[in-house]
């Protein structure tokens, strides 16, 4: 094997706060281990492009605090083709770039699995997105400061809907999980979580709110945008017929949920995770993403994080949480 010299990094997909703690991780580490760093703008777009950075200990001052991603992000279809990728193998070759860390979720890893087979190149993946669906970790980077944006946003619309006897219905972000969903409905005290891995339908939602205690008029009801209703405005639509006498609003919390500052369990995260992934690339790991389970730090391939999302967290044990404290 090739001793490795320079590390490319890049972040991918949708943002996520975290994404430049672990950027300064793995450049931080890769100059502790006498590595060249190079910084990839804008995905696998910028690998495609030969749109490089180099990268020192200045150019990741002051950003572990920041949300966002200072190398940008994009989602690449040219990436999705051989010839994309061929291209991308070519610049990393050109620019003298032997190894790749890639930042981002289901998406750039299903890209980064196809790559690692195809070329010889390794790649280490990192987990950052606010979806908290990949397998081969408890968390994922963002996911914790996403859950708080939305229980302090949920927190300020319960205090409306409290005032006006109002049942509020919060959509959430989650295009194919419900785990943002989950914890930040139990995190409020929702008297009804909607999720698409357990999906309620209308009669299941009804018996809920029916069961729920009849002399409280404010109820916060949170909506993973991918239930199987459709999001928030079909399902207040729906109550809207079955509930005539409530008085019925929609908020959707939309992107908020990807910005701002990260919470420490997401800088701390990523920092550990972007030191990890160096060290593996040295030791010979590839075709990986670096997690965190039961306080260990582990390695999973690719096909393995990107595959196992409905297994994660959605137990019956917690839809019967859902369930006991909705009463
Ligand atoms: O980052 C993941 C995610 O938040 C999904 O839950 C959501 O559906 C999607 O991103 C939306 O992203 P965009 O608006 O960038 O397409």
């Amino acid at each position: 094997m090739n001793k490795i010299k320079n590390i490319g990094v890049l972040t991918s997909g949708g943002d996520a706060p975290g994404m430049n703690a672990a950027i300064r991780a793995v450049v931080r580490a890769a100059i502790y281990y006498d590595l060249e760093v190079t910084g990839v703008l804008r995905g696998y777009e910028g690998l495609i492009n030969g749109d490089f950075i180099e990268m020192d200990r200045k150019s990741v001052a002051n950003i572990i605090q920041r949300g966002g991603t200072i190398l940008k992000t994009a989602r690449s279809d040219a990436f999705r083709t051989i010839e994309g990728r061929k291209e991308a193998y070519r610049q990393l070759k050109e620019k003298q770039i032997d190894a790749l860390v890639v930042i981002g979720g289901d998406g750039t890893f299903t890209g980064a699995n196809l790559f690692s087979h195809e070329f010889d190149i390794p790649v280490i993946g990192l987990p950052g997105t606010i979806d908290n669906d990949l397998e081969g970790t408890d968390f994922t980077i963002g996911y914790d400061t996403a859950i708080n944006t939305v229980i302090n946003a949920v927190d300020k619309i319960r205090d409306t809907a409290e005032s006006h006897d109002r049942l509020f219905i919060v959509e959430v972000m989650g295009r194919d999980s419900g785990l943002i969903a989950l914890r930040s409905g139990i995190g409020v005290g929702a008297e009804a979580i909607m999720i698409p891995e357990a999906n309620m339908g209308v009669e299941g939602l009804v018996a809920r709110l029916e069961i729920g205690r009849k002399d409280k008029a404010s109820k916060i009801i949170i909506v993973a945008e991918g239930d199987d209703l459709g999001g928030a405005f079909n399902v207040g639509e729906v109550l809207k017929q079955k509930f005539p006498n409530y008085d019925i609003r929609v908020s959707v919390l939309g992107h908020i949920q990807r910005g701002g500052k990260p919470s420490c369990m997401d800088r701390v995260l990523a920092s550990r995770l972007g030191v990890t992934a160096v060290e593996g690339l040295l030791a010979g790991k590839s075709g990986v993403m670096a997690g965190l389970v039961n306080k260990e730090l582990i390695f999973t391939p690719f096909d393995h994080a990107i595959k196992h999302i409905d297994a994660k967290e959605i137990s019956p044990a917690w839809l019967k949480l859902v369930e006991i404290l909705s009463l």
